[in-house]
């Protein structure tokens, strides 16, 4: 299990991501891929789960925008997809109704009680599993129903605590309003304080091309570098490439 003098790395399978982090995730990290709209949160979310899958890690992908159908539509573009891992069960996609064995629950919790019920209900499915990789996409969608900021923490500190303990690695994709003025915006929040670790995708204006950008903010157990990369999202998975190469 987790090792707090040398913790063991969870390989992301997204090669340049694990160059920036020396190797992977700490085992049991929380961390948040947060930007604004078309940035690129599901598509690494997707690599990061079909890479793990592939490696032997039993993943969960928890959808809450998006219907299951349609992410299992989008997967065979990537190359290193293989159905097999769905078939065998290695790799899951499932909406919170489904997770909670809910059928009166539409899409989401809509009450503190219904947030207690889906943690419990996760952890059952992560140790019936053997779940190593979560994915929460997204999760800040889950707490559309509600004004009061604090569940969505409440949560933020159960879901770490319980991550953490069972030796699972998570990714939670956090939104950014499409309005807000920087893409560092969500470092600001509680939610980025309470996460292990921060990767904020971005956009960034390069003469005529509007480039995707990303960036590990912060990745407690782990040096890594902090520098801005570029992307391209292709279906051989994430390219990172670093930023200033060719002038910015
Ligand atoms: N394999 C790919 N090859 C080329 N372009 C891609 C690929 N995957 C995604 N894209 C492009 O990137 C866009 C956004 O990707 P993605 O859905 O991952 O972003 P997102 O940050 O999750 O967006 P949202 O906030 O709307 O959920 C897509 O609309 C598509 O144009
Ligand atoms: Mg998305």
């Amino acid at each position: 299990m987790v090792n707090n003098q040398e913790r063991e790395k969870c390989a992301s399978g997204i090669e340049g991501l694990d160059s920036i982090l020396g190797g992977g995730f700490p085992v049991g990290s929380m961390v948040l891929v947060t930007g604004v709209p078309g940035v690129g949160k599901t598509s690494l979310s997707l690599e990061f789960a079909i890479r793990g899958a592939g490696a032997g890690d039993r993943t969960l992908y928890i959808t809450t925008i998006e219907r299951p159908e349609k992410l299992l539509a989008s997967v065979p573009e990537f190359d290193f997809f293989r159905q097999d891992l769905l078939d065998e069960g290695m790799l899951t996609f499932m909406e919170v109704p489904e997770l909670m064995d809910a059928v009166s629950m539409r899409g989401r919790p809509e009450c503190r009680e219904d947030v207690l019920r889906f943690s419990e209900a996760l952890s059952r499915y992560i140790d019936d599993n053997g779940v190593r990789r979560l994915i929460i996409d997204s999760y800040s969608a889950m707490f559309h129903a509600f004004d009061d900021h604090g569940v969505s923490r409440d949560l933020l500190l159960m879901l770490s605590e319980m991550i953490y303990r069972k030796g699972c690695t998570a990714m939670l994709v956090a939104d950014v309003e499409p309005s807000s003025t920087s893409d560092l915006a969500i470092t600001a929040t509680m939610e980025s304080i309470i996460a292990d670790g921060v990767i904020v995708l971005g956009n960034h204006q390069r003469r005529s091309d509007l480039l995707r950008t990303l960036q590990v903010l912060k990745m407690k157990g782990t040096s890594h570098s902090r520098s801005k990369y570029v992307i391209d999202l292709t279906s051989s998975g994430v390219l990172i490439t670093p930023l200033l190469r060719g002038g910015a």
